[in-house]
């Protein structure tokens, strides 16, 4: 077993080796001048948008007018960082019933959507896929910096990657809440091969109590919204160019109950996932 600096290093060069081909501007999708060595800043050979690093990490959002919306939702999960990360050990049979669908489907290069601290690494490498972390949080893209992956900063929104060069979009954990629907799965049409497989995780508005209600109806992805309708993720699904492989419900016990962390179980089909809590969708990329 390599020391952990040396499997840092290792696991920075192989990120250099296939990560950087498929990087692009995310503004105009050009070509960027990415320095091996992260010294000088990447430059789009485009549009001439610079982008920074931090660390090993490329910075592909905008820097000269960034968006304010953006930037303090990124400020909003960099604070929930420490706690999301500790928080998520418990509820783990919960999430491995909603995800079990997901990893099962996966193959080849995946591009996991807000991947938070890189909870779900392990998982793709012991599937042996190999997987790129994207998310807009630092904070939490630091904490998934020694998972063993490619990580980019970036807005889900503007994906920097180029067209058709991913197996699998993954986007557990209901992250699918705070993003537009229509953008979101544009720009997830955009990056995948044709016949690539698309998954996520919606949560069901009824099961998230009356906050979650009102939040359906006065607000936004910015918040964070979820499903009162499956019509309302498959329609757009469907126009951006997908068809529907797979759905789930998940269902778990009561958040007050003592079993709540480790009883879930799934059921197939548009019935089970229009009544349970999670929504598991699987789709393909036409
Ligand atoms: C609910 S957490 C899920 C984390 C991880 N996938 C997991 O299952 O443990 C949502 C993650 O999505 C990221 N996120 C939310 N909106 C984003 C966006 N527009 N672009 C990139 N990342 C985003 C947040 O920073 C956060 O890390
Ligand atoms: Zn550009």
């Amino acid at each position: 077993m390599p020391a952990p600096c040396v499997a840092r290093i290792l696991s920075e060069s192989r990120a250099v080796e296939w990560l950087y081909p498929l990087v692009v501007c995310p503004a105009c999708h050009s070509e960027l001048t990415m320095d091996a060595e992260r010294i000088t800043p990447s430059r789009c050979t485009g549009c001439d948008r610079v982008y920074p690093w931090l660390g090993h990490i490329p910075v592909l959002v905008e820097q000269e007018a960034p968006d304010p919306a953006l930037l303090s939702l990124a400020q909003v999960w960099n604070g929930a960082a420490p706690s999301w990360s500790r928080n998520l050990s418990k509820p783990a049979k919960v999430l491995a019933a909603a995800e079990t669908p997901l990893l099962s489907m996966a193959s080849g290069i995946v591009l996991e959507v807000g991947c938070g601290d890189g909870r779900l690494f392990p998982a793709y490498e012991t599937r042996g896929l190999r997987a790129i972390g994207l998310d807009f949080s630092a904070v939490m893209l630091q904490m998934a910096s020694d998972g063993g992956f490619p990580l980019v900063l970036a807005d889900a929104h503007r994906i920097p990657l180029r067209k058709g060069c991913v197996d699998t979009v993954l986007v557990p954990f209901a992250t699918i809440r705070y993003l537009d629907y229509q953008v979101f799965f544009k720009e997830t049409f955009r990056v995948l091969k044709p016949g690539g497989v698309f998954g996520f995780i919606a949560w069901n508005a009824a099961y998230n109590g009356i906050r979650a209600w009102l939040r359906h109806r006065v607000g936004s992805w910015r918040t964070g919204r979820d499903v009162a309708r499956l019509k309302e993720i498959l329609v757009p699904l469907a126009e951006s160019g997908f068809d529907l492989v797979e759905i789930h419900g998940v269902f778990s016990a009561p958040r007050w109950s003592p079993w709540r962390h480790s009883l879930a179980w799934r059921v197939k089909g548009m019935t089970a996932a229009r009544m349970a809590r999670d929504i598991v969708v699987i789709a393909r990329r036409r």
